[in-house]
């Protein structure tokens, strides 16, 4: 891990995030709770890969740290400041230091602008450089993500998509950003083209120091490129760590499967939809207990009711009401706990 301070650069602390649903004329609204007391940190330099299902919240949770989301409950902290409901000046600092890369390339810069001229606009708004450095600092920055300076004329729709995720990293790092959220960045590309994009955004960790949040459905680029992985079910974090502690001896029966539905041979294979079988349940209304329980093969009695406790060995936390000791109580599949568990 790169950490440059011992410090957290971005906490957040309990943080809940809930959407309306708009119910029937009759019917009492409802809430989406999208994330639910979410309790992380990330280091200057590291990298903390999310993953998850479909639907688990990851989005949610980045646009949150950036407080492009309203937060329900909890804070967010960024270098040490609050700035959920902090001063206008610390908010400020985040938004001038953290940026975001999506999963369509495309969508994130303006078809009608050059590539160039996205890039300068950042430059432009946030005052980076004096007006007459900017064509200088665009060119530096295209260089910086692998593409020529005279692509700087070019618009999106005559880049392929790699080099469109290039030009939209570029358009990030002009903010000289301490933290990226990067959604999904990888997804859409050619698999070819995400080992590209990985390579660069593992070479900008080491060379500019920068903190990423990677949310990503494919677990062996978060092996190979996350620190540390938080894995996400139901808006909530079921289980935390190192990553090769996590992917190598997963202590929640969740993680446990989507790391047992990666084939060894393919290691490129992305999250599998359905790695438990059966749909997950509705944020809308999430079961009581342990979340997980309708679908947890180790599920026991008390875990339709009671709230799992929290475990921790090390740096590794998980929530689980399973007993696991030492290092190398991986969860298996089958057999293990299950003769031992009281189907729900
Ligand atoms: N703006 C919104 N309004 C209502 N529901 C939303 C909104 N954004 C996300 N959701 C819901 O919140 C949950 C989490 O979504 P999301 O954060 O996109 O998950 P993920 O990124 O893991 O796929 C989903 O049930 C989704 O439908
Ligand atoms: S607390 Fe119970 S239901 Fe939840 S993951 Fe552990 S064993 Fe399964
Ligand atoms: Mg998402």
């Amino acid at each position: 891990m790169t950490t440059s301070a011992n410090w957290p650069l971005l906490e957040a602390d309990n943080v809940s995030v809930t959407f309306p649903v708009s119910g029937g004329l009759f019917t009492a609204k409802k809430r989406v709770h999208a994330v639910s007391n979410v309790t992380l940190s990330i280091a200057p330099g590291e990298t903390l890969g999310l993953v998850g299902e479909s639907g688990s919240g990851k989005s949610t949770l980045g646009r949150a740290l950036l407080q492009l989301e309203h937060i329900a409950d909890g804070e967010v902290r960024f270098d040490g400041q609050r700035v959920t409901h902090g001063l206008r000046s610390d908010v400020a600092r985040l938004r001038q230091q953290t940026a975001m890369i999506f999963q369509d390339p495309f969508a994130s810069l303006n078809p009608r602008q050059t590539i160039g001229e996205s890039i300068a606009e950042v430059l432009r708004v946030h005052k980076k450089v004096a007006r007459p450095a900017i064509a200088a600092r665009v060119a530096e920055l295209l260089t910086r993500v692998g593409l020529r300076p005279e692509q700087a004329s070019v618009r999106p729709g005559q880049l392929s998509g790699g080099q469109c995720q290039r030009a939209g990293i570029a358009r990030a790092l002009a903010m000289e950003p301490r933290l990226i959220v990067a959604d999904e960045c990888v997804a859409a590309l050619d698999v070819s083209i995400q080992g590209q994009i990985v390579n660069l955004l593992m070479e900008l960790r080491e060379t500019m120091g920068l903190a990423i949040l990677f949310i990503a459905h494919d677990l062996s680029i978060v092996r190979r490129l996350c620190d540390r992985v938080a894995v996400m079910y139901l808006g909530r974090i079921v289980e935390s760590g190192p990553s090769e502690a996590v992917f190598r001896s997963p202590r929640h029966p969740y993680t446990a499967a989507l790391v047992a539905a990666i084939p060894e041979i393919d290691p490129d294979k992305t999250l599998p939809a359905d790695p438990l079988g059966g749909e997950p349940p509705s944020p809308v209304a999430i079961p009581q207990g342990c979340a997980f329980h309708p679908r947890c093969p180790y599920a026991q009695v008390q875990c339709r009711t009671d709230a799992p406790p929290t475990r921790r060995h090390a740096e590794h936390v998980w929530s689980c009401v399973l007993m696991q000791a030492g290092d190398n109580a991986i969860f298996p599949l089958t057999g293990g706990y299950k003769d031992e568990a009281q189907a729900c």
